[in-house]
């Protein structure tokens, strides 16, 4: 993908051997599609090596079945200094009834690389010009601001250890007076 192109689309068929256990396509299939494309599409427009740095807003709107003609639509929308954000739309269309539908959406961060030392390095900048572009910018904008206080909030719940694990009881004891710190 080259600087002029900061679009890209993967088309192809369900498989078999996507299935979950209730007959449709995995999530994790869809996540592992979203992933690839978005990489491409990272890759083609900074020109270096890329890691996913972070996904929001993931919704799995409607199932996709086994045979369904799937497309990943991939679209730059912003970028940083060697970060890039993608918006992600997962079309399936049923291809004897010819009717598409959105099956799954988000947004994508990747973060390009230097591959000699693995440090991150400058991408190529990305200026919306159109009206549609500085709305879909803004937007984007407006998710990246969401999703980081998601991250901050997870960061701060496990600050004393795994996430999973229960915070400390505040009153041990049972006295029904609290502890302070
Ligand atoms: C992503 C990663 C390279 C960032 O490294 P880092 O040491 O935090 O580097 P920096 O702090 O300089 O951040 C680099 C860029 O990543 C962005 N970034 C890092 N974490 C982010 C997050 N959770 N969400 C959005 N952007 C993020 C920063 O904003 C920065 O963007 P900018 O250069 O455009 O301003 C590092 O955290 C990493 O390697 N993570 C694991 C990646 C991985 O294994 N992915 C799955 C397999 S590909």
């Amino acid at each position: 993908m080259s600087q002029s192109q900061r679009a890209l689309t993967f088309r192809f068929l369900a498989q078999p051997t996507d299935v979950n256990f209730g007959g449709k396509v995995h999530g994790g299939a869809v996540m592992k599609w979203i992933d690839q494309a978005a990489y491409a599409a990272a890759v083609g427009w900074s020109g270096a090596y890329c890691v996913t740095a972070a996904l929001s807003g993931l919704n799995f709107v409607t199932p996709i079945r086994i045979g369904d003609l799937v497309t990943v639509q991939v679209t730059l929308v912003a970028t940083g200094r060697s970060s890039m954000q993608f918006v992600v739309d997962v079309l399936a269309r049923d291809l004897r009834a010819g009717e598409e539908r959105l099956a799954t959406s988000c947004v994508i961060v990747f973060v390009a690389l230097d591959a000699a030392d693995g440090h991150p390095v400058a991408v190529p900048r990305w200026q919306p010009h159109s009206a549609a572009d500085q709305a879909l910018a803004a937007r984007a904008a407006e998710l990246a601001r969401l999703s980081k206080a998601m991250e901050q909030a997870v960061l701060a719940a496990r600050a004393d250890g795994p996430f999973s694990a229960p915070p400390a009881d505040p009153d041990p004891a049972g006295t029904g007076t609290h502890a302070s710190a």
